[in-house]
């Protein structure tokens, strides 16, 4: 089963929105760098982003029969959302959340996660090269199984 990476809000605006925090990289940028380790590492990827947060948790629905683990950037919903949370609690596999900013060095509204009440692990602050940090957390805690 692939891997389910999955977006959030305004992730679609990478390399656009606020470069100085998020970097000049677009999400079809990340998306190439994701298949090609996962590739390396033995898995699939299914890349996703909806700005909208019914979509996001349907997108979690189907991964219970679908997805061998979820790597999730919930972007602004990690801070509101209990539904996003809900959903993950109803996923079985390994669920790791990231973050391309240090989301503890700004605003104090972004210093809580629902989504890490659910996540095995967090990635805050590495910039995009979170996301490839999560995928080889992901390989290693399937390789384990
Ligand atoms: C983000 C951090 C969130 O607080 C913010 O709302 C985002 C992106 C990040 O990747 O750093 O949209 O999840």
């Amino acid at each position: 089963l692939p891997i389910f990476i999955l977006n959030g809000p305004n992730l679609n605006l990478l390399g656009l929105r606020q470069p100085e925090i998020y970097g000049s990289e677009t999400l079809a940028d990340v998306e190439a760098r994701c298949a090609a380790l996962a590739a390396e590492l033995g898995h699939a990827i299914s890349f996703r982003q909806s700005n909208h947060e019914g979509t996001l948790v349907e997108m979690i629905h189907e991964a219970r029969n679908a997805a061998s683990a979820i790597i999730i950037n919930p972007a602004a919903y990690t801070h509101t959302s209990v539904a996003i949370l809900d959903a993950l609690n109803a996923y079985d596999g390994p669920v790791i959340e990231v973050h391309i900013s240090n989301v503890h060095k700004r605003e104090s509204f972004r210093h809580h996660s629902y989504v890490s009440l659910r996540a095995e692990g967090v990635i805050a602050g590495c910039g995009t090269e979170g996301y490839l940090l999560a995928l080889r957390r992901v390989a290693s805690l399937l390789g384990a199984k």
